[in-house]
């Protein structure tokens, strides 16, 4: 395992298609990085950037339907001299191709990167017109992944037919101790089409800790090193061995440091995840 700059360790995984290790815990920006003009957000969001690099962190996830967090995390990146260490994933949201073509080449600008890493087709809109563009952006290198991405276990038939189909690198789905559903069919698909798992939703949007607050996490929590609910549902999520990266949202420095935390020490057996489960069922 890495060590972060504070001497700890991260836990990796591999993105099957290349076998390059990218952290097992990354960074949501919807919502939190959508601060442009407010002095005091954007402050709050260059520290927890800061918090989350220092801890290792490099996977940042954005998208053009955002508002200003494209633009955001690459000026504050930019600030913080860290664009160059950050494995950079946003998406295409837009029809047709030339619309498409127009929003991934802004996309690009305000993330302030020559190429992107993973570029997504956000909630599969338009994905055959999109993916037929990312074949050619992949192919000069303007891209390095493509990917499809949705947040509802409605469309995991939809996405398990692109895994299959086997043209992509990357799917990017919800699943969580309250949406875990994309366990049914959808992980082991992607796990046998040797396709990288980016989980959004890992809170099910912060929902998750309304339904734990007040409640403490069981004792035995400490024997899989959770020191917080938060880690709780992380490592119930890094330990399903199809996925690739969890991207929990905050710009809140504290949860940022909290989150990475999962990246580290033991992650659950599969008798443990069942306990896991069942016990935050039974809340
Ligand atoms: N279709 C798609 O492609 C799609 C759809 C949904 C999401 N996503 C991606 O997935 C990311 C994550 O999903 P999400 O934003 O829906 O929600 P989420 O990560 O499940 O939950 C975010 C909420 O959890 C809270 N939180 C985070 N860390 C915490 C901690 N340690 N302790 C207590 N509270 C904590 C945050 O509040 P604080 O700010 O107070 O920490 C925020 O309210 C998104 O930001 C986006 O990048 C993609």
């Amino acid at each position: 395992m890495p060590a972060n700059a504070r001497g700890g360790a991260i836990v990796e995984r591999r993105i099957p298609k290349t076998g390059e290790a990218i952290p097992a815990i990354g960074l949501g920006t919807w919502q939190v990085f959508d601060v442009a003009g407010n002095a005091a957000e954007m402050a709050q969001a260059k520290e927890t950037l800061k918090v989350f690099i220092e801890l290792g962190g490099r996977v940042i996830d954005s998208s053009p339907m955002y508002g200003s967090s494209e633009s955001v995390t690459g000026q504050l990146a930019s600030e913080l001299g860290v664009r160059a260490k950050l494995f950079v994933a946003t998406k295409v949201w837009t029809s047709g191709k030339q619309a498409g073509i127009r929003q991934m080449e802004d996309s690009m600008k305000k993330l302030r990167g020559e190429r992107l890493d993973l570029m997504q087709v956000h909630n599969l809109q338009d994905t055959d017109t999109h993916l037929a563009t990312l074949r050619d952006w992949k192919a000069t290198g303007r891209v390095r992944y493509v990917g499809v991405t949705h947040y509802h276990s409605g469309a995991h038939a939809d996405l398990e037919r692109f895994v299959k189909r086997g043209d992509i690198d990357f799917i990017q789905v919800n699943y969580s101790l309250a949406e875990p559903e994309a366990n049914r069919r959808l992980l082991q698909a992607a796990t046998d089409s040797r396709i990288a798992v980016i989980v959004n939703r890992p809170f099910a949007e912060g929902a998750m800790f309304r339904q734990v607050k007040g409640k403490p996490l069981p004792d035995w929590a400490k024997d899989i090193g959770c020191a917080s609910w938060a880690q709780f549902f992380l490592k119930w999520i890094l330990a399903n061995p199809a996925v690739t990266c969890a991207i929990p949202a905050t710009r809140n420095p504290a949860h940022m440091a909290d989150n990475m935390g999962a990246a580290s020490g033991p992650l659950p057996d599969e008798a443990t995840r069942r306990k896991m489960s069942a016990y935050f069922k039974a809340l």
